[in-house]
């Protein structure tokens, strides 16, 4: 069993997902960290993200179980891995070890819930159920604000909007494995609906592609 989660960021796909696994048993894969820490790496080893030859290095050296929770959150971390995330050779670099999570879960899980940008499309595209979280951008980009602030950041809302603006752009129009929904996803907006009604929304969908 295999849930496929995606959608732009701060559509509350991260909370839909951790529910689901949660409730139904399954275990559950944050691909985003995935690309944030390979573009940590590349920015420790004092290198671009958008270089091709150490992203791809970073990326097939990455120990999941080794990934930083903190170091991976900030926004100069998102931004890098917005970056790293355009390069086809470390999606494909990437690619294995998501399929092996989903495949074969961890911890004798009877299956899995991962949530990113292509799950739907390019990692799980057998996925038996496909969810696409979206929301507004201005609802997306007041969750964010409010999020960073509950971490004690000082921010700036416009700014917060612009950039997630660009990096909707960025996600959407980049020729590996854009941002869009499976033709059999059921697209899921959250702008009207907090986390008790896009779980409640989500499993009413899941219950009727699994019966
Ligand atoms: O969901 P997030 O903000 O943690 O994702 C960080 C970046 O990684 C984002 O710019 C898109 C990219 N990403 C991706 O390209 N494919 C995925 N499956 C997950 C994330």
């Amino acid at each position: 069993m295999i849930i496929a989660l995606d959608g732009p960021a701060a559509a509350g796909k991260g909370t839909l997902a951790r529910s689901i696994a949660k409730d139904m048993d399954l275990a559950y894969l944050d691909t985003g960290s995935l690309y944030r820490a390979t573009g940590v790496a590349v920015l420790q080893a004092g290198k671009d993200p958008a270089d091709p030859t150490a992203a791809e290095a970073a990326a097939r050296g990455l120990d999941p179980l080794a990934i930083d929770p903190v170091a991976i959150r900030t926004e100069a971390a998102g931004l890098a891995a917005s970056k790293v995330s355009a390069i086809p050779a470390v999606r494909a670099a990437l690619l294995d070890l998501q399929r092996t999570f989903a495949r074969t879960p961890p911890g004798g899980k009877k299956g899995a819930v991962l949530d990113g940008r292509d799950i739907g499309t390019v990692v799980c595209p057998d996925a038996q159920v496909k969810i696409f979280v979206t929301a507004s951008l201005e609802e997306r980009s007041k969750r964010r604000v409010l999020e960073l602030r509950a971490k004690g950041e000082t921010v700036i809302e416009a700014r917060v909007f612009a950039d997630m603006a660009a990096r909707d752009a960025a996600d959407s129009n980049r020729a590996a494995s854009p941002l869009k929904p499976a033709d059999d996803a059921f697209v899921l907006d959250t702008t009207a609906l907090d986390a008790a009604g896009a779980l409640a929304a989500a499993k009413a969908f899941i219950e009727s592609r699994l019966k």
